[in-house]
């Protein structure tokens, strides 16, 4: 594939803010750049679909591994029906959540097996990996105050320690690739958090 835009991710816990985040560069930067933003689980009619699945508080019956290929069915679609495209016709592209959340959920939230979730993720994605990941870094307890007023999805309704694990587990990954995954502390203003960011995607992007 002839590559000629930029994919940026945003990564965190849930309640750490990213999709404000998303909002906020995509308002920030439509202007300048042909920007688009996406959303996992979801983005495609199809995996719209495996979103309303997965998240659904009823569905309490999914196992860890079924969990994991549902968010990679949906990913791949997303890939080649948005991404891939998008990224050929030189856009920027803004994604709340990518394959770092598959490790961090179904990994190190879950306990299944990284080097599965890693495979896992090479074959839906074709390995394609962002250019720059931002994990928005925050609390579990701070997280979850924010989101106090939101009636919790079947992930949120985890609890505190399913969340701490999924922080400790993105902060190793980003030990692993420092290069493409730059921690932002998440609890400053929303005002800060936006300058640091579109700083490093400039960054990125010269
Ligand atoms: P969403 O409402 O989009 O949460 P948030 O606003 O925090 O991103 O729900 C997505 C949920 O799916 C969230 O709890 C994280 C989880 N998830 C995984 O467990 N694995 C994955 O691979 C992805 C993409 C998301």
């Amino acid at each position: 594939m002839q590559k000629r835009g930029t994919f940026i991710s945003l990564e965190g816990i849930d309640g750490s803010g990213k999709t404000t985040l998303k909002e906020n560069l995509l308002a920030l930067m439509a202007g300048n750049y042909h920007v688009i933003g996406i959303r996992e689980p979801g983005g495609t009619v199809i995996s719209e679909k495996i979103r309303d699945m997965l998240l659904d508080v009823h569905n309490d019956g999914i196992i860890g591994k079924t969990e994991a290929l549902l968010y990679a069915a949906a990913r791949s679609q997303l890939v080649e029906e948005i991404i891939r495209p998008a990224l050929i016709q030189g856009k920027i592209i803004i994604a709340d959540r990518y394959m770092d959340s598959t490790i961090a959920y179904q990994g190190y939230g879950r306990g299944l097996d990284i080097e599965f979730l890693e495979d896992l993720n090479r074959l839906c994605t074709g390995g394609l990996k962002p250019d720059l990941t931002l994990l928005l870094d925050i609390d579990p307890e701070a997280g979850q105050s924010r989101r106090n007023q939101d009636i919790p999805d079947r992930l949120e309704k985890e609890g505190f320690e399913f969340q701490a694990r999924i922080r400790a587990g993105y902060l190793k990954l980003c030990e692993k690739d420092p290069s493409r995954i730059k921690v932002l502390d998440a609890s400053q203003t929303a005002e800060q958090l936006i300058r640091e960011a579109m700083g490093m995607i400039e960054a990125a992007l010269s």
